[in-house]
């Protein structure tokens, strides 16, 4: 037996002379829950349509713990699947919805029922057994194809942007609904997704992809702090992007001379960059401070400021640095009387160590 129960090796998926899955190599250990997250046509649900079998590799090998599945069709793979519209059969009430696949497989009546009960209970729909379709709520449907994935109890469920359909309020409620699921069901969940805060709420490991190949893979906090490209930085929450003209190793880390602007320092990181094109920093660790008030060690920016914008719990800067650099920061609301004016110069404070060298 494998460790892993899903892994992709060298998958490649061509369409014409367009490989849009470029030679994926990807292991998913048993019961993680796993997001492959990327912008609308980097391959992400190409990819999931792949596990199940729906389409296959033009080349390379997928592999259900441990065996080759090149052979075998999508229904004996014991996959769960939940795709973005629900697809509920709306002649059919909730209990035979989340029953159909354990009919299609012969379960007897009353195991089914048993089997359909606690299913609902999981998705927390006790109760709702005899309703249709159309007297749910679109939250309420989502969780019935929820159920009915999980009812035959696969070992992996793949879900394809279950949730944007969904509104906001409702799809933030449904994140920690589905890691909770997750935790007590123990199976694999295969998560795909172009919303980053989704990945970072639920997921055990993101795989970020980009163009039909992997750009970084890791746990959350790690993907968000040490981003390796500045695809992802972008990507992954806001960034901060300043191009790099030339840099030095300097004793404590790295003297990155910012096209056009000031020369700032950046900590060493553990994996920089054969080739540093840029480098970034996150909004939160830009600081604004008085204009003698740069602590030690951290470095000191003057700045033209541009613009305010009052978010209520926070205050959003965006402001100018050398030849015209933009750089946004956040800021705890500024009390009203010291409220700051675009055009006003200001001076902002840089951790080295928050500053990243990212490669071109
Ligand atoms: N059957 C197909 N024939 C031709 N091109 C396809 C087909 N399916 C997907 N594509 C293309 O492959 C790329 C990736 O699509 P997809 O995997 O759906 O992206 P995502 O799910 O990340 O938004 C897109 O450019 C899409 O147009
Ligand atoms: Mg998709």
């Amino acid at each position: 037996m494998s460790e892993f129960d899903i892994e992709l090796q060298q998958v490649r998926k061509s369409f014409g002379q367009v490989s849009v899955v470029r030679d994926i190599d990807l292991q998913i250990p048993k019961g993680e829950f796993v997001s492959i997250l990327g912008p609308s046509g980097c391959g992400k649900t190409t990819t999931l349509n792949m596990i199940a079998g729906f389409s296959m590799p033009s080349r390379g090998d997928i592999r259900i713990r441990g065996r080759s599945q090149m052979k075998v069709p999508p229904e004996k793979r014991n996959l769960g699947l939940v795709f973005q519209n629900y697809a509920l059969f709306p002649h059919m009430t909730v209990a035979e919805n989340v029953g159909f696949g354990l009919r299609m497989r012969g379960v007897a009546r009353p195991e089914m029922k048993a089997i359909v009960e606690s299913a609902l209970r999981s998705v927390h729909l006790e109760g709702f057994s005899d309703r249709y379709p159309r007297e749910l709520s679109g939250g309420q449907q989502q969780r019935v194809a929820l159920a009915r994935a999980i009812a035959p109890q696969p070992s992996v469920l793949l879900l394809d942007e279950p949730l944007s359909n969904l509104d906001l309020k409702l799809r933030e409620a449904m994140r920690a609904e589905l890691k909770e699921i997750h935790e007590r069901l123990g199976m694999t969940f295969v998560y795909v997704t172009h919303d980053q805060e989704e990945a970072m709420a639920m997921s055990d490991r993101i795989v970020v992809m980009e163009g039909g190949t992997i750009a970084q893979q890791g746990v959350p906090g790690d993907i968000y702090r040490h981003p390796a490209s500045r695809f992802v930085a972008e990507f992954i929450g806001q960034s901060n992007i300043l191009p790099v003209s030339a840099y030095s190793r300097s004793a404590a880390g790295y003297k990155l001379s910012i096209e056009g602007g000031p020369v700032i320092l950046a900590g060493a990181g553990a994996d920089s960059p054969a080739s540093v094109g840029f480098c970034s920093v996150r909004p939160q660790n830009v600081r604004l401070v008085g204009v003698d008030d740069v602590p030690p060690g951290m470095n000191r920016l003057e700045a033209t400021l541009r613009r305010v914008t009052d978010f209520g719990a926070h205050q959003e800067l965006e402001v100018v640095i050398g030849l015209g650099h933009r750089l946004v920061l956040q800021h705890p609301p500024i009390a009203a009387g010291h409220a700051l004016a675009p055009g006003q110069m200001v001076t902002l404070a840089v951790n080295p160590s928050d500053v990243r060298l990212l490669a071109v």
